[in-house]
């Protein structure tokens, strides 16, 4: 059987939500969807019509259709079947159907619908698989996901700042105290610094001041906040934002909008010449270490997209390669063959008789790892900041590649300076930039890989708050994974013959952050 498309029309047949699983163009549906009316009779619970060309098979469901465009040659039994389980899921997710209902949930819909049919053909699949897929996949849950932890991100922020400004108030007390007191009475007592500052006469100047001492929390936290991206190179600038909306596009886009959206990774790096079966792997990584550069968490997110142009060889098998990581959590597509790949790392159809969709950007394998073992860790950074006593501090930076496997590139260094936007350089592997707009010292280090697994930067900086130069944050990209995951060969199952193929591996850093 083929399904052509299943949407829900008013009963004068305009589409309220269409999904097409052939190419069509929308002038066509939308002509097929307006005759459909015209040919229906009334009364019917379910029934058919057809066309020269196609059949609709079709139930009310309240004020509206559901139909599903089949060419003629389709099982009608089937189709009735599925077209049960639209309308059952139809229900299921919109509580009332009526045309605003359907609109609010169509990106929902749309996912379920997909769940239902593939590449026109109906999946294996009942209501509670249809639902649960769909929780699996909770876009919504992401999302949530992702706010809560920028929610985090800034309210560990927002702390820095305050204990940064608190600080900062502390001193600027202290230095007007002095002042103040100097000329008037020597008493020790109004000093109690643990205690609060609402308090004693002796700290107002400090707080009528407070406005002015804002400005420069405030342009430490902008720029703490823009860490991910904390270059001043356009590469590593768009590499950040790029991150970001990968993400949000990640959590939203359902599988249907694929070939809108794209790989996320083919605009970002140098693009190798695509064969008829390309395949990208990506990786994003973020990771938390403290001050001593004692590591807190690293965060692993990697996907697979496969991407056929050449529609002799879409029915092929791909046999991968990974680390042996058991922490490493694997998902594939619910279209993918699990037990091949749980038991021999094989990605292929589930029915290996259908081709995977062509002229697509298929996201096959996605996985997952959080860890905090500190062997996975890239690159351990440590900052020494030493006060020389005269307001400025000495600041040793070291870097050191600990996974000698890994080979990062464009590898930036990004120390806050929150004092005064000055940066001494006495030594530097590599080349460093001050940004004075972004208050930060830029080391900048081309290649980091195992004939160069270490360096450093020592330099002299303004001001005397050894926590004012953290978070230090890095970028990099890299060639290789951390999961190690890799494409050793792709074959057609056709002939099983080995197809050829081309490939990009891509690591990014999104957010490293130490301290
Ligand atoms: C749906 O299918 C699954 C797996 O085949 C089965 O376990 C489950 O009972 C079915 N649910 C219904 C409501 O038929
Ligand atoms: C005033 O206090 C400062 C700091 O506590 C101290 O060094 C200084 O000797 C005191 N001066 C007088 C006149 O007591
Ligand atoms: C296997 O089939 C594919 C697709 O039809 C074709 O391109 C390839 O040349 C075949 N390989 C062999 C060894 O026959
Ligand atoms: C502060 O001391 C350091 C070394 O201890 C020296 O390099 C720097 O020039 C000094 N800065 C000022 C402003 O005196
Ligand atoms: C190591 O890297 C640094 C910074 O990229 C560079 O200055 C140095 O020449 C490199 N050394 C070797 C042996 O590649
Ligand atoms: C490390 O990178 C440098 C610069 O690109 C290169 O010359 C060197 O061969 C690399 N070393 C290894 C072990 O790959």
């Amino acid at each position: 059987m083929v399904v052509l498309a299943a949407a829900v029309v008013t009963k004068s047949g305009k589409a309220v939500l269409s999904r097409q699983f052939h190419e069509m163009q929308r002038s066509r549906i939308e002509g097929l969807l307006s005759s459909f009316p015209k040919l229906t009779s009334t009364g019917q619970q379910h029934t058919t019509v057809e066309t020269e060309h196609v059949r609709f098979v079709y139930q009310p469901l309240d004020e509206l259709f559901m139909v599903l465009i089949t060419n003629r040659q389709s099982n009608i039994l089937q189709d009735i079947e599925s077209l049960h389980l639209f309308a059952r899921v139809v229900t299921d997710i919109c509580r009332s159907c009526d045309e605003s209902h359907i609109l609010r949930n169509a990106f929902e819909l749309l996912c379920a619908f997909d769940e239902i049919i593939s590449v026109g053909y109906r999946e294996n699949v009942n209501l509670s698989q249809v639902k649960s897929s769909i929780e699996m996949e909770s876009h919504e849950e992401r999302i949530q996901e992702i706010i809560a932890k920028n929610k985090e991100q800034e309210a560990k922020e927002e702390l820095k700042r305050r204990a940064k400004q608190f600080e900062m108030q502390r001193k600027e007390a202290q230095k007007r105290g002095q002042g103040f007191m100097q000329g008037n009475f020597n008493s020790s007592s109004s000093y109690s610094m643990g205690g609060g500052y609402g308090g004693g006469g002796a700290y107002s100047p400090a707080l009528d001041n407070m406005p002015s001492m804002r400005e420069s929390p405030s342009s430490y936290s902008r720029s703490a906040s823009a860490t991910p991206s904390a270059t001043s190179k356009a590469r590593g600038m768009k590499l950040g934002r790029k991150a970001k909306a990968a993400d949000l596009f990640e959590a939203i886009k359902p599988d249907v909008e694929e070939p809108l959206l794209g790989a996320p990774a083919a605009t970002n790096h140098k693009t190798v010449n695509q064969e008829g079966v390309h395949i990208d792997i990506e990786e994003r990584i973020s990771v938390t270490a403290n001050k001593d550069g004692g590591l807190e968490q690293i965060d692993v997110r990697g996907v697979l997209t496969l991407k056929i142009t050449d529609p002799d060889n879409a029915r092929i098998s791909l046999a991968l390669q990974s680390s042996d990581d058991t922490s490493i959590q694997f998902k594939t597509h619910p279209n993918v063959d699990k037990n091949a790949w749980k038991d021999q790392k094989i990605v292929q159809m589930r029915d290996l008789s259908r081709p995977f969709p062509t002229n697509n950007n298929l996201e096959v394998v996605k996985w997952k790892l959080i860890t905090r073992d500190e062997t996975l860790m890239p690159l351990t950074i440590t900052c020494w900041p030493s006060p020389s006593g005269n307001g400025t501090c000495d600041v040793n930076v070291e870097y050191e590649l600990e996974n000698e496997a890994l080979e990062l590139r464009e590898v930036i260094i990004c120390i806050p300076l929150s004092a005064e936007p000055t940066a001494d350089v006495t030594q530097v592997d590599g080349s460093y930039v001050v940004d004075r707009a972004r208050r930060v010292l830029e080391w900048q280090l081309p290649v980091i890989n195992s004939s160069n697994k270490s360096g450093v930067l020592e330099c002299n900086i303004p001001g005397d708050d050894a926590n004012g130069f953290f978070p230090v944050t890095v970028s990099f990209i890299s060639d290789k994974l951390l999961s190690g995951v890799d494409v050793i060969s792709v074959s057609n199952v056709e002939n099983n013959s080995e197809t050829t193929f081309s490939k990009e591996i891509y690591m990014a850093a999104d957010d490293y952050i130490i301290g």
